[in-house]
């Protein structure tokens, strides 16, 4: 009888072995494919490795800015691609070995909940049943391809995060369908490589939930760089290698390429490995259509002894969400007090420039009706910023609730700012106020100090 069992072995799944591994409970955790799940195998981590050779080439090919010659800079699309699958590859047997270490029996076979009777709940795989006090479910979340008319016909003209990944030649031509996170980050990667890139997004702006002001800035910056945009224009079909759209007028245009990029979001995965068989209750949108699985704040469902975590939940689409989800899960299972909080969750675009936010946006702060007032700043008051980042713009903005000041969100567009964030989810979840933001000594000089030099920019 094991205490624990996991089925799905992403960022949710693993890091949630790791932990209730550690704690001493017997673990099984499942996984069909490769351990580390999308965000290791086909998300994440392939491609923050791709966009570092993207900014590797940047940086010779703009190596005049900072009196730094180099001669006809080129690249290896093949050695690009070679080093991401070694990166993977390493970090794939780093989570085996943390598996091993913290004592987790890993079956890599298509799991399948049977149910539950006296002896627990039950899964199956390969044969074998195995029965567990507790069940969590991370089971992930795959791209959502729309049934446009003459999808299908296109072929492999048509590629999702994953196929793209997984390409030998870089196209000459991208069309991305969807300027969200994904289809944002592959057109930063291609178009850096000399990729005519256009992205067709149906709202009036890129990477949707993000700050206005800050995705206006960065669709300047591709601009500049090429990047043609198509905004307010709605897909309505595909012919062979070519996307069909309709632009705010309601006129009909086209646009071409080698491949076309389906990046319009993402569905939890809940079928296949028997949900219906444990009796889960699923969480339903508007229309009334089942989206992920439903859970309370400890990641428990509505079945005793069942927990879900991460993109199948179908929210917060994000591995860091689904590695903390898990961690609370086992926490509860553990008999330890804890709970998920969605008011501090980092959001990073790696883009170059990156965009890195936590928190509300003005535009939630309003639509909750919060009394708030924002800070900001341009990120050359940044003394680090401006010596390495020649020509760069950026923008770092601070929402406080009026009355006290307390950080409701920080929202910035300038590198590294992924690698700062995380004060800002510091300052969230101890609601700290500007004033004690002010106190704290930020390492001089880091970029990281726009965040304290806007904090004193309060009135
Ligand atoms: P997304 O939800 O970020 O963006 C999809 C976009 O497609 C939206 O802007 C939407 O308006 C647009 N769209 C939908 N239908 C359309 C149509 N017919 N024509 C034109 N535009 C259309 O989804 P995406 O980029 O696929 O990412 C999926 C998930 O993966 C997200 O939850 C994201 O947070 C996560 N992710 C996170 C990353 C990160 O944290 N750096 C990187 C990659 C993905």
């Amino acid at each position: 009888m094991y205490d624990l069992a996991i089925i799905g072995g992403g960022p949710g799944g693993y890091v949630a072995a790791e932990r209730a591994g550690a704690a001493g409970l017997k673990v099984v955790l499942f996984e069909r494919k490769s351990l580390g799940g999308v965000c290791l195998n086909e998300g994440c981590i392939p491609t923050k490795t791709l966009l570092y050779s993207a900014k590797v080439y940047n940086y010779a090919m703009t190596g005049d800015h900072y009196g730094v010659y180099v001669s006809d800079p080129t690249f290896k699309y093949d050695e690009i691609v070679a080093r991401k699958n070694k990166v993977v590859k390493k970090l794939v047997g780093g989570v085996k070995a943390a598996m091993k270490g913290n004592g987790v029996e890993v079956v890599n076979e298509n799991a399948t909940i049977l149910g539950r009777d006296q002896e627990g709940i039950k899964v199956e795989a390969a044969g074998n049943t195995y029965a567990a006090r507790n069940l969590l479910i991370c089971t992930g979340s795959e791209a959502a391809v729309p049934p446009f008319p003459g999808l299908k016909e296109a072929g492999d003209v048509i590629v999702t995060n994953r196929e793209i990944l997984a390409l030998e030649e870089r196209p000459e031509e991208l069309v991305v369908i969807g300027g969200g996170v994904i289809g944002m980050e592959f057109a930063a990667f291609f178009s850096t490589l000399g990729t005519k890139v256009t992205v067709v997004e149906m709202l009036p702006k890129i990477l949707g939930p993000l700050d206005d002001e800050i995705s206006d800035m960065l669709q300047k910056q591709y601009e500049k760089r090429g990047v043609n945009f198509c905004l307010r224009c709605k897909v309505t079909g595909i012919e062979g290698n070519t996307v069909v759209y309709e632009d705010p007028d309601g006129k009909v245009c086209r646009v071409s390429g080698d491949k076309i990029l389906v990046s319009v979001g993402r569905r939890a995965n809940l079928q296949g490995f028997g949900l219906e068989n444990i009796g889960v209750e699923l969480a339903l949108n508007p229309a009334g259509r089942p989206y992920g699985i439903k859970v309370d704040e400890k990641m428990r469902t509505n079945v005793p002894g069942v927990y879900a975590a991460g993109d199948v939940t179908g929210f917060s689409m994000l591995a860091h969400t689904a590695s903390r989800e898990g961690e609370v899960a086992v926490n509860n299972i553990l008999g330890k007090e804890d709970r998920m909080r969605y008011n501090a969750i980092p959001g990073v675009v790696y883009t170059n420039p990156e965009v890195a936010g936590a928190g509300l946006t003005e535009a939630e702060a309003k639509a909750k009706g919060i009394d708030y007032k924002v800070v900001k700043l341009p990120m050359a008051y940044s003394g680090r910023f401006v010596a390495e980042n020649e020509r760069g713009e950026g923008i770092c903005k601070i929402i406080v609730g009026a009355r006290y000041h307390e950080v409701l969100g920080v929202h910035m567009l300038g590198n590294p700012c992924s690698e700062i964030i995380h004060s800002a989810c510091l300052a969230i979840e101890t609601e700290m106020t500007l004033e004690q933001l002010q106190e704290v000594v930020f390492p001089h000089p880091t970029v990281s100090e726009i965040i304290k030099e806007t904090a004193f920019t309060i009135k």
